[in-house]
């Protein structure tokens, strides 16, 4: 649906507080396309509850955008593992190489390098991005006082947060890229045996046991310590979730007893046109910018790496109609011009002041190049901040809704990771009070903050995988299931 803007006028030389009230309601009537009402929140929650249901079936699974993929994880932490592990967590902009120690009735022991992936690497071969892996690890490994804990082949999760489509808990085919990553000859083929292959060819002794989704790590990490986790939630660079599934409803993976922790991979909910009633010509025009325009539509309205790309494209839009920075700073010199000047770091800012108040609003105008901007300024940056903040903050509801809906049980711990959701404000409690909502007065539940799932929790699962084998050093790179 288009967004139902008004012909508006340029205002710029309304000066008259008259016309400053009348310039802040035109800036309603521009931003009400972000406006999603309690109607429309409850409608997207049974067309994403819908998705889910579709992505299980096998018929229905090519017409849906959310694709369920089975991760082969069946079994929740006891809280019992106990082994020294590796993890590698590959997800976005930051690699780290992890050796983690668990110990029963102990908080996990992680020792870590982190490392920036280049865009050169994020956007060049796959042999130079598995290679550039290998030697992360190899040159952590090397750093540590006696070098690895003992010579025999230690397992490694691999936390690899792209959508992958798994037929063991150590095969994963990565299905496409998201977040910026283009890596060549990678789409298709299996990340866990690229990561084997350049771990040996960079002569480390270790044994890949299972591939794992961020979404897992989280789940598994809280898990760990809060048996009713059932959830597993990201909203960070990008948004996803993973939940507990019963089998027999899982019509794409084998077997039919017990459960299994299925990737969810709901960045893509509306691929298939499913959010076209709240799609924007903000949210078009930020698509276009991206490498992978048409893909991710859900995670395009929510993930820290689009938010503050899309509040940009509107405070250009404002600015040319003469809603902001009246009579200042001619448009083709406005900094905000620039794709990139205005982060999900800044959306965080101007929302942690106090209502009412600018102080942290005018620094991050101040830091834009706008060391003077006027009240009416700083009320049209929060107030456009606010509205996209919203509009996330209401389709995560949603989704958790549909997902808690799909499993019907009492009482669920749903486990959060992410620096978005970590950094903003107020985004934990307008969620939690959004489900609330959704789900009615009497159903509980609550949000907990997963510590590090992404090294912790893929330790969890090779350590269980090992204790299962009999042996702290598994060398299965297939087994599981
Ligand atoms: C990926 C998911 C991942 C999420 C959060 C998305 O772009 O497709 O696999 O879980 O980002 O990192």
């Amino acid at each position: 649906m288009e967004p139902q803007v008004e012909a508006i006028t340029n205002v710029s030389n309304l000066v008259s507080p008259s016309a400053k009230t009348e310039r802040m309601q035109l800036l309603n009537n521009i931003i009400a396309p972000l406006y999603i009402s309690n109607d429309l929140c409850c409608t997207l929650e049974r067309r994403i509850r819908m998705s889910v249901e579709w992505g299980l079936r096998l018929k229905n699974n090519p017409f849906t955008s959310i694709k369920c993929f089975p991760t082969y994880v069946k079994s929740l932490p006891t809280g019992k593992e106990e082994c020294e592990c590796l993890a590698i967590d590959l997800g976005g902009t930051n690699l780290r190489c992890i050796l983690v120690s668990l110990k029963q009735g102990r908080e996990p022991v992680l020792k870590e390098r982190k490392a920036v992936v280049p865009i050169s690497v994020q956007q060049g071969t796959g042999e130079d991005l598995f290679r550039f892996v290998a030697s992360e690890m190899k040159s952590f490994l090397d750093s540590l006082p006696g070098g690895l804990p003992n010579d025999s082949c230690l397992p490694l999760g691999f936390t690899f947060s792209f959508p992958c489509s798994q037929t063991a808990l150590a095969a994963a085919q990565l299905h496409h890229w998201t977040k910026g990553f283009k890596c060549s000859n990678v789409e298709g083929n299996d990340v866990g045996r690229l990561l084997s292959e350049a771990l040996s060819a960079a002569g480390l002794n270790i044994s890949v046991v299972a591939v794992l989704n961020d979404t897992t790590g989280a789940l598994m990490s809280c898990a760990f310590k809060d048996p009713s986790t059932r959830i597993g939630l990201i909203l960070g660079t990008g948004t996803n979730a993973c939940y507990v599934e019963r089998l027999d409803e899982v019509e794409t993976a084998d077997g039919s007893e017990g459960s299994m922790v299925i990737n969810t991979e709901w960045g893509a909910f509306g691929e298939k046109g499913e959010l076209d009633i709240i799609r924007t010509v903000w949210d078009a025009e930020l698509d276009n910018m991206t490498p992978n325009p048409g893909q991710q539509v859900l995670e395009k309205m929510v993930g820290g790496m689009y938010l503050g790309e899309l509040i940009r494209i509107i405070l250009v839009d404002l600015k040319t109609r003469g809603i902001l920075l009246v009579g200042a700073y001619p448009t083709q010199e406005f900094s905000l011009l620039q794709p990139g000047t205005f982060t999900t770091h800044h959306l965080c800012e101007v929302e942690s002041d106090p209502l009412g108040e600018f102080t942290r609003c005018r620094k991050v105008w101040g830091k834009l190049g706008i060391p003077d901007p006027t009240d009416e300024d700083c009320f049209v940056l929060r107030t456009v901040c606010e509205a996209v903040s919203r509009r996330c903050c209401l389709l995560l509801a949603a989704g958790l809704a549909a997902l808690l809906k799909k499993m019907d049980e009492k009482d669920v711990t749903i486990a959060v990771d992410g620096s978005l959701f970590r950094y903003h404000p107020h985004f934990g409690r307008k969620i939690e009070h959004r489900i609330q909502q959704l789900m009615g007065a009497g159903y509980k539940f609550r949000m907990l903050m997963s510590e590090d799932g992404s090294g912790k929790g893929a330790a969890i699962i090779a350590a269980a995988l090992s204790m299962e084998q009999g042996s702290c050093s598994a060398n299965s790179n297939q087994s599981s299931n």
